[in-house]
């Protein structure tokens, strides 16, 4: 069955693979020669190791109705990643404008690009391009901001169903004259509120979308830009229609003083007073969380998507990875595009790792070390960033992906650890966590042979 060229459709197929996955945080769970089953509808059945009792005859019957697949030695499985936070219309213009602060940023280079999303025909070539590239770094699960514009929105969600990618669109919600400028915000609360209706109702409504591989999120953009009564109105929505939320939230000391200043509380607690904080939402960044922020996220069941790399341009802090996880808060990885100008997730993952050992251990060379370290304790390592990115946003999500588990979505990678043109070297010693920790560093894109979402090889 093993095919090298062909598109290798899973559905309804066995497949033996070795790879690994993290369903619970800290520790790897490596799967060698493991069946998995996966049904037409591209979830997995059932995940079935050597030496269980099972085994051979599940192999057995598969082969003997053609229904077994086999990938090439050397391939290595892994759940696809989850990019929890990503703004799909500043792909145009990743790697540009990181040397000025985010509210220097937002005028100057975001808001006037967000702004051509008005012309749907430039819409529709950057977000093929950006889903088409997402797909091809391994990106099987999205959740976007799209732009204020219910035509671009709705183009994306799409775009994503076509090209096969799991993803959560949110149309942007921003109508406060105070934080946004004249030539592109909503024209009014009561507008932010029915153009989110709009695309919800579209994406609700896609043809080909009943399983719901596209849905819809309710987005503001976050407090500055949104008036009061579009916040209100937005939370309303968000109960009435059953949908996600998802916004930003105490990203940098403006942003977070902002909110400080205007309602005389945090980001969090505001955001709640609207029933903005729920279930499956997302809150981006949340670098300032207090402890009393964190209980409050744990009781809504409410995930931050923390944005490593954006961070270091525009957050002023490092966000409190390990205290936060130690709480009980959702987390998962996001790209943070274009605040984070690298459009894989593999360098979420490292970022992640990299901003932990720095909190930790502190940062100016100056000091002796005992007063150098700034948060003890505070590292994770590639096997938290591998769950995070992984198993961690589809629990934020509360959506089944993630895993090789039986109800999951077979949404995966396989690595091909031996591409002469990708970044993975092995020397023959690696095993186990070390392998793992090897082509989580050094992958790169020619490593990500085939991707699966739904069991469907895409891309
Ligand atoms: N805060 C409000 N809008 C944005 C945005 O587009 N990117 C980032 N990083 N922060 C924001
Ligand atoms: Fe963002």
């Amino acid at each position: 069955m093993t095919d090298n060229v062909r598109r290798l459709d899973l559905r309804g197929q066995t497949l033996v693979a070795s790879g690994f996955h993290a369903p619970v945080r800290g520790t790897i769970d490596w799967l060698e020669d493991a069946l998995i089953a996966i049904d037409e509808d591209g979830l997995i059945v059932s995940v079935t190791r050597p030496g269980e009792a099972e085994y051979e005859m599940a192999k057995r019957e598969a082969g003997r109705a053609g229904r077994l697949a086999t990938l090439p030695a050397g391939t290595i499985l892994l759940p696809g990643f989850v990019d929890l936070h990503i703004h799909a219309p500043q792909y145009a213009q990743l790697g540009r404008g990181l040397d000025v602060p985010l509210e220097v940023w937002l005028h100057r280079y975001t808001f006037p690009l967000e702004a051509r999303y008005a012309d749907t025909a430039f819409a529709g070539r950057v977000y093929r391009r950006l889903v088409d590239d997402l797909l091809a770094n391994g990106t099987t699960t999205a959740l976007y901001f799209a732009t204020a514009h219910v035509e671009a929105s709705n183009l994306l969600a799409d775009i994503c169903l076509e090209r096969g990618q799991r993803a959560l669109v949110g149309k942007v919600a921003m109508d406060d004259p105070a934080g946004c400028p004249d030539y592109y915000r909503d024209a009014s609360p009561e507008a932010s509120v029915e153009s989110t209706r709009a695309v919800i109702g579209h994406i609700r409504a896609m043809p080909g979308n009943a399983k719901g591989r596209v849905l819809p999120v309710v987005t503001p953009r976050f407090i500055p830009a949104c008036t009061d009564a579009a916040l209100q109105g937005l939370g309303d929505l968000a109960r009435d229609c059953g949908c996600r939320v998802q916004t930003h939230c105490s990203e940098s000391d403006w942003a977070h003083g902002h909110v400080l200043a205007r309602h005389g509380m945090t980001d969090a607690a505001s955001l709640d007073r609207f029933g903005l904080l729920t279930a499956g939402g997302v809150l981006a960044h949340s670098n300032f969380l207090t402890a009393d922020d964190m209980d409050l996220l744990v009781a809504r069941k409410a995930a931050v998507a923390h944005c490593p790399v954006s961070n270091a341009y525009f957050a002023g802090s490092v966000f409190p990875l390990k205290a936060a996880l130690e709480k009980g808060v959702r987390v998962g990885l996001g790209t943070d595009i274009s605040g984070g100008p690298i459009a894989t997730m593999l360098d979420a993952m490292r970022g992640a790792v990299m901003a932990s050992r720095m909190l930790e251990s502190g940062v100016d060379p100056d000091l002796p070390p005992e007063q150098r370290s700034s948060r003890a304790g505070a590292r994770i390592d590639f096997r938290d960033a591998f769950h995070l990115a992984t198993a961690g946003g589809g629990d934020a999500l509360e959506l089944p992906v993630g895993r090789f588990e039986p109800g999951c979505h077979f949404d995966a990678l396989a690595i091909d650890c031996e591409a002469p043109q990708g970044g993975i070297r092995l020397w023959g010693t690696e095993a186990g966590d070390d392998l793992l920790q090897t082509i989580l560093y050094t992958a790169s894109r020619p490593n990500l042979a085939r991707i699966w979402v739904g069991g469907a090889q895409v891309g």
